[in-house]
């Protein structure tokens, strides 16, 4: 059976729909779920979805990820900006990881211009509402190629 695609979701991500919607929109993290598992199912892929506000459950989902999955999608959210070990754990796997965001944060405040989880990832897409979750599904498959 092939390993499935992981999609992992940081800090404050379960709000997703009532969190600042001028930013983030108002699709809820459940649909972002839906059409992430229409997207894998299309493409043969089967999918595991999680979302945590805890950095250290971040760091065993990537691991487990790096054992048991294809590839691993990865919005870390606020954990993007301050986590190294988020950087590290992304170095330890050994699978495409695309770092995932839904608004552009080149273009928001100074705190944000920093990721460490860029310095890690494959690659990076952001600033496209949940259609960046898309892309990323179409990069990670396309590596998988
Ligand atoms: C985010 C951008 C981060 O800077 C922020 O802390 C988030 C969401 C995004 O998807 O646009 O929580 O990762």
């Amino acid at each position: 059976m092939a390993k499935p695609i992981y999609i992992l979701n940081g800090p404050n991500l379960n709000l997703l729909g009532q969190r600042e919607p001028e930013i983030y929109g108002s699709d809820t993290l459940d649909d972002v779920k839906a059409m992430c598992e229409r997207a894998c199912k299309d493409q043969g892929y089967g999918l595991k979805f999680a979302q945590t506000n805890i950095e250290g459950e971040l760091v065993d989902l990537v691991q487990e990820a790096g054992s048991k999955g294809a590839a691993l999608l990865i919005n870390p959210a606020a954990y993007t900006h301050t986590s190294v070990a988020l950087y590290d754990a992304i170095k330890a796997v050994d699978i495409p990881v695309i770092e995932i965001h839904i608004s552009q944060p080149a273009a928001r405040e100074a705190f944000r211009q920093t990721s460490y989880v860029a310095q890690a990832a494959s690659g990076s897409i952001s600033g496209l509402g949940i259609n960046s979750y898309l892309l990323g599904l179409e990069a990670a498959i396309l590596k998988l190629k």
